[in-house]
């Protein structure tokens, strides 16, 4: 039995990457299935359920306030997420995932590079912000990471995402950051723009 309440969906397309989805507050480990089935079709998809309620909402780490985390926790709960990749990845026989994050879950995934580099392939992050206040810079080179913010977002402000995009950056990764003319919620703009990015890096 794995460690985290999950769903798995097998590959259809033999050589297409493994996709870990990652939800926002207050979803589930089904709801990114049809993003992750429309940005790339043919994909193993992975589908871990954050393992913190918040008030009976699901998330992926503790926060004290909005946009304001409990770093231990992140910490702890990073290595858990890694731990279950690990697990995962031998149960299912897939390859290191490509991280689909949105909100919670893209933060959580930018920690998971930061913290854990090699667990992940690649990164689509959807609404992030900094996760860390005092990142470690590891070795990320040639890590594919794509970036997508919102120009009016109430949570994540445009210095916050440009830091993470900059530490990435600095630690190697390959990151295209993309400003949407959006708020914190996803549109089609998103959809496509992250299945332009999952064709050029197969
Ligand atoms: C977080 O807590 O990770 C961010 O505030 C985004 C959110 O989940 O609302």
């Amino acid at each position: 039995k794995l460690s985290f309440t999950h769903r798995f969906e097998p590959a259809t397309v033999a050589g297409s990457p493994p996709l870990l989805l990652l939800h926002g507050t207050g979803g589930d480990e089904s709801d990114l299935l049809p993003l992750g089935r429309a940005v790339s079709p043919g994909s193993a998809l992975l589908s871990p359920r954050g393992p913190v309620p918040e008030n009976g909402m699901p998330r992926f780490f503790r926060r004290l306030a909005e946009g304001v985390f409990d770093e231990a926790d992140l910490r702890r709960r990073a290595r858990e997420l890694a731990d279950f990749i690990a697990e995962a990845r031998e149960a299912y026989g897939i390859a290191a995932p490509v991280a689909l994050g949105f909100s919670n879950g893209a933060n959580i995934a930018a920690a998971l590079l930061l913290l854990h580099p090699g667990v992940l392939a690649g990164a689509a992050l959807l609404r992030p912000m900094m996760p860390l206040a005092e990142p470690p810079v590891p070795d990320l080179t040639g890590t594919p990471v794509l970036m997508l913010s919102g120009m009016a977002d109430p949570i994540v402000p445009a210095e916050n995402a440009a830091r993470l995009a900059g530490i990435l950056g600095r630690a190697g990764a390959d990151v295209a950051h993309d400003i949407q003319p959006a708020g914190h919620g996803l549109g089609q703009a998103d959809v496509t723009a992250v299945q332009a990015w999952m064709a050029r890096m197969v």
